[in-house]
């Protein structure tokens, strides 16, 4: 009898040693730019079941003339629960920054409707000492904490915003209910609601997990193709082939790795396209659809392509006769090229003749805002999609692999 207590005892202890990683589930969604109609931001936020079906391939055809998500439309989105009882929240993974918040219910603003809110009172592990955040833009609140559940783990005391009003548009209408900061947690002011709290912090320091790496697995577009996954802790080598190639970032405290130019094969020759210093600090960052990089990066990648942007447009595009023939380009980051046939570097348009280059300028141009911003380029979704990524805290590494 003490005998069999003793090895169940050991092995809890065994258990308990063993490295857990933590699978979260995601699931994409495509929000609308504000310029659309409003309603039909509505009807896309409320209809909260087809909210739940993968990113499919019709959504990625967009119709013709109409307007692909440029900025920030483009959302991964885990579910979390926060409080006891718990309360169920879908929230937007933010590389970006290491702040979390969710929309509280004492939100009166139009911009919190549609969103689930997270009722305080409601909750018997809620606590709150009154400190307050806001964030650049939008939003701000109040500093809770509560007992967090992701990937089937309780974290205990973790502090997040209650969101109490918004600049703009709330999160409610893009299909979500908060926010999970996933960058450094760097102690400069602003960089976390939370201060030195942020979640992956908390799961380090509570032995929660053993390495302090969280990865992101984007999945596919086809339908009934894999569901994307977020781990914490460690390395999923389901989703990879081969070794990942770690790159250092370029700064402590961002997720912005250097990306030195393009690469393109011709038959068993390769061509390069160098890229500007002032073009190369690259942000790994989800939220983005494309490849977006500093305007004359850009051009000459797209010219090289056949693909031009009118003056009045948005886009690089090409008619989509003759891309197969196309050679494959890379993109170059630190001294690794990241291949893309043509056929995953041009995008067919709703008209199905029209092809958009996922080689696209970033939004904003002047040097002031590309020092704010701390990097001069994003490799967005379309990039992450295909290379399965990993983010290491302890040692500033982004490592990516193919996707499998
Ligand atoms: C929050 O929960 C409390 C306690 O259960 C309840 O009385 C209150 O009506 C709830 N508030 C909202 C806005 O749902």
């Amino acid at each position: 009898m003490k005998c069999s207590l003793l090895i169940a005892g050991l092995m809890s202890l065994a258990v308990a040693a063993q490295a857990e990683i933590l699978r979260i589930k995601l699931v994409q969604k495509v929000g609308i730019p504000i310029v659309d109609a409003f309603d039909s931001l509505v009807s896309h936020a409320s209809s909260d079941d087809s909210a739940q079906v993968p990113l499919s391939h019709q959504q990625l055809r967009y119709p013709s003339g109409h307007h692909t998500p440029m900025n920030g439309y483009y959302r991964q989105i885990a579910t979390i629960e926060l409080g006891y009882p718990p309360q169920s929240f879908r929230v937007s993974l933010d590389l970006s920054s290491g702040n979390s918040y969710v929309v509280s219910s004492e939100c009166i603003q139009l911009a919190c409707m549609a969103a689930r809110t997270y009722n305080a009172s409601a909750s018997t592990t809620n606590h709150r000492d009154g400190r307050t955040f806001t964030l650049p833009g939008s939003p701000q609140g109040m500093i809770s904490e509560d007992t967090l559940y992701i990937g089937g783990i309780e974290v205990r005391h973790q502090e997040f915003g209650e969101a109490l009003s918004f600049f703009a548009i709330g999160p409610g209408l893009f299909g979500f209910d908060g926010s999970l900061g996933l960058a450094y947690d760097d102690h400069r002011p602003g960089s976390s609601v939370t201060g030195r709290t942020s979640l992956v912090n908390n799961l380090m320091r509570n032995r929660e997990v053993d390495e302090p790496i969280f990865t992101l697995y984007l999945g596919s577009t086809r339908p009934n193709g894999p569901t994307g996954e977020l781990t914490i802790g460690g390395l999923d080598h389901r989703r990879f082939s081969g070794a990942l190639t770690w790159h250092k970032t370029v700064e402590r405290g961002q997720w912005v790795v250097p990306l030195v130019g393009a690469a393109f094969q011709y038959g068993d020759r390769m061509g390069q396209i160098l890229f500007d210093r002032s073009e190369t600090r690259a942000m790994v960052d989800p939220d983005y659809l494309y490849i977006h990089l500093a305007n004359q990066a850009a051009y000459s990648i797209n010219y090289r392509l056949g693909a031009t942007r009118g003056n009045k447009e948005e886009y690089y595009h090409r008619p989509c006769e003759g891309v197969e023939e196309l050679e494959p380009v890379a993109m170059t980051v630190h001294r690794t090229h990241y291949w893309f046939t043509p056929q995953e570097y041009f995008m067919k348009s709703g008209d199905g003749v029209t092809c958009i280059s996922i080689f696209q300028q970033i939004a904003s141009t002047t040097d002031e805002e590309r020092v704010a911003r701390g990097y001069d380029a994003v490799l967005g979704a379309v990039f992450l999609r295909k290379y399965y990524s990993a983010y290491d805290y302890g040692s500033h590494l982004v490592g990516f692999g193919l996707a499998t």
